[in-house]
């Protein structure tokens, strides 16, 4: 399926039928959204973002996708990548989402080569390999199908190209989830309770908890057909990328 010329830097709302309780809870926190990663990563958000982009080897004049792509922080990496020539989906399935991305846009001296997309990351509105490099940052851990959502992934992902998944580190190590889940409790929760979000921040714990570590994150892209895929811990280890090629 060929992408419309939709005007740039606008979202195109098309219904979608995967409403649940995860997109509500993203609509929720969509205003606060940016400030709270700021203030508690202290900034290293995006640095991490920056680190996860440069591994999806983006480059002038490519076609990239951002899965679940939030308030766009990655797609507007990418934009600057792929520059000019070059052409950017953000695609989520929140509209609040994607009201603070196109109005982030907008504010930010960009370039005009982004498109925002409202779809489903289990069901991508996109031909098969059309993409030269996707990320998703912090999305996998919340989609409903994980398995599903990495062979949409690779579906659309052209042969040779590589898509790189930035999120929380599920480590092996009991010691480090400990830690983890002090820093949550005490410090993320109470945070996001000062604006209200603390049962959407308490989510948190268990979706690292449900999350996959950096080994069965490899074992799930090779599984789904993958060339190759290699899990990177950064930030401490707090964080992981996962950095696969069709
Ligand atoms: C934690 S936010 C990450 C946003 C952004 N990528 C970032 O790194 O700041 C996760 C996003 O995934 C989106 N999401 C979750 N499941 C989705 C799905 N099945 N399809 C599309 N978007 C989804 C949510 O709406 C939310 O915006």
């Amino acid at each position: 399926m060929m992408l419309a010329p939709y005007p740039i830097s606008t979202f195109r709302p098309t219904p979608v039928r995967c409403a649940n309780d995860r997109q509500a809870l993203f609509s929720r926190i969509a205003p606060v959204y940016d400030n709270l990663n700021d203030l508690l990563s202290l900034g290293q958000h995006r640095i991490w973002k920056r680190m996860s982009v440069s591994w999806s080897r983006a480059k002038l004049g490519d076609r990239v996708l951002d899965v679940c792509c939030g308030s766009g922080d990655l797609a507007f990496l990418l934009s600057n990548k792929v520059g000019s020539d070059g052409k950017v989906i953000g695609l989520d399935f929140s509209k609040e989402q994607l009201m603070v991305a196109s109005s982030r846009s907008s504010t930010k001296n960009c370039l005009k080569n982004i498109e925002w997309v409202e779809g489903d990351a289990l069901d991508l509105p996109f031909a098969d390999d059309w993409f030269d490099a996707i990320t998703m940052g912090y999305g996998l851990r919340n989609v409903v199908n994980k398995q599903k959502a990495m062979q949409e992934i690779l579906r659309v992902l052209k042969p040779g190209s590589t898509v790189s998944i930035l999120d929380f580190n599920k480590s092996n190590e009991p010691l480090a989830s400990s830690i983890t889940e002090l820093m949550i409790d005490n410090i993320v929760v109470p945070v996001a309770s000062v604006y209200g979000l603390s049962e959407e921040y308490r989510y948190l714990k268990s979706s690292i908890r449900e999350f996959l570590t950096g080994q069965e994150l490899e074992k799930l892209a090779l599984e789904v057909g993958f060339s190759t895929a290699q899990h990177y811990e950064i930030g401490g280890g707090l964080m992981g990328c996962l950095v696969a090629k069709n």
